[in-house]
């Protein structure tokens, strides 16, 4: 198993409307890079890419009471670096491999915001960051 590309980094928040203005006010980022709001329920999130030439910033806001992400915005209440994201080619045999070498996988494999196969791995494992991550997409999005 090896990492690949970065994908994204995600960053919470506590508005993904107010993040937006942020990105276009200060950064010069256009609407057209920017994605809608989605929510995924079972992840307790809500958010939005903003995508640049060579990666990703995932925006995520909390959804319901049970998100993961209150407890970090009660710690970092105007937002922060919440993770990054690496792909793999195959998010069981990186789970696997994690496994044995005995990092924390925190949760099952499950469908992240692309639509394909994540996990996340324990700061403690990486030097303090949360790492995610996240099976290629076959196909160009
Ligand atoms: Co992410």
């Amino acid at each position: 198993m090896k990492i690949g590309k970065l994908n994204h980094i995600g960053i919470a928040v506590p508005s993904i409307e107010k993040a937006w203005e942020t990105y276009k006010n200060f950064y010069g980022v256009e609407e057209k890079d920017i994605t809608p709001i989605r929510g995924m329920e079972a992840q307790g999130v809500k958010f939005s890419f903003v995508n640049l030439p060579n990666a990703q910033i995932e925006l995520i806001e909390p959804l319901g009471e049970k998100s993961p992400i209150l407890k970090f915005l009660e710690k970092n209440p105007a937002g922060g670096q919440h993770h990054v994201c690496f792909e793999v080619e195959n998010i069981y045999e990186a789970r696997d491999t994690l496994v044995a070498k005995g990092a924390t996988v925190l949760g099952e494999p499950r469908i992240g915001a692309h639509g394909t196969m994540i996990i996340f791995v324990h700061p403690k494992n990486s030097d303090g960051v949360l790492i995610e991550l996240m099976e290629t997409p076959k196909e160009a999005h």
